[in-house]
C-alpha cells in the first residue's frame, strides 16, 4: 500500500473514534438513564424538547419549577446551558450531573430531541 494510504487509513481510524464516543444515545445511557429511566430519582424525559421547565410530576426544585413558572421551556439552548452546568443555569436545582465536554453535550441534546 502506498504510504499516503496507509496514512489516510490511519486518519481515518482516528476520527472515527471520538466520533463513537460522541453517540448521544450511548452518552445518554451512560450517564444519564441512571436517574432518568423512571419517575423516582429523576424527571421523565420523554418529550422534553420545548417542554416547559419542571412540568412533569415529579417532585422538582423550587428553583427549577419557578424557571417553568416564569414562562421558560426547553429549547437547545436551554438543555444546553442547564447540561453543562446545573448548578449556574439553575442554582439550587437537584440535579448535579454536568457535561463539560462541547461534543458529547451536543450529541446528548440531539439525542434527547428524539425522545418522544
Ligand atoms: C443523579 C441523578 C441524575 C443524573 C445522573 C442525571 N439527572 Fe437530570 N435530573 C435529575 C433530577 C433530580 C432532576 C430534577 C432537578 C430539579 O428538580 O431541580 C433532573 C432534571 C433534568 C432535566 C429537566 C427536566 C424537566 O422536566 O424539566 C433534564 C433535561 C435533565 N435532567 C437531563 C439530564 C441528562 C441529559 C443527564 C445525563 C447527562 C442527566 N439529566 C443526568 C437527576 C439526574
Amino acid at each position: 500500500m502506498p504510504r499516503t494510504a496507509a496514512l489516510a487509513a490511519l486518519a481515518l481510524c482516528l476520527c472515527a473514534a471520538p466520533a463513537l464516543a460522541q453517540d448521544g444515545q450511548q452518552l445518554f445511557n451512560l450517564q444519564c438513564s441512571f436517574c432518568h429511566n423512571d419517575d423516582s430519582m429523576g424527571p421523565k424525559l420523554a418529550g422534553v424538547a420545548d417542554r416547559k421547565i419542571g412540568s412533569t410530576d415529579f417532585e422538582y426544585s423550587a428553583a427549577l419549577k419557578a424557571k417553568g413558572e416564569a414562562g421558560a421551556t426547553w429549547t437547545d439552548a436551554e438543555l444546553d446551558s442547564f447540561l453543562k452546568s446545573p448548578a449556574a443555569h439553575t442554582p439550587g436545582t437537584k440535579m448535579t450531573m454536568s457535561v463539560t465536554d462541547d461534543a458529547n453535550r451536543a450529541a446528548i441534546v440531539a439525542y434527547l430531541k428524539t425522545l418522544k
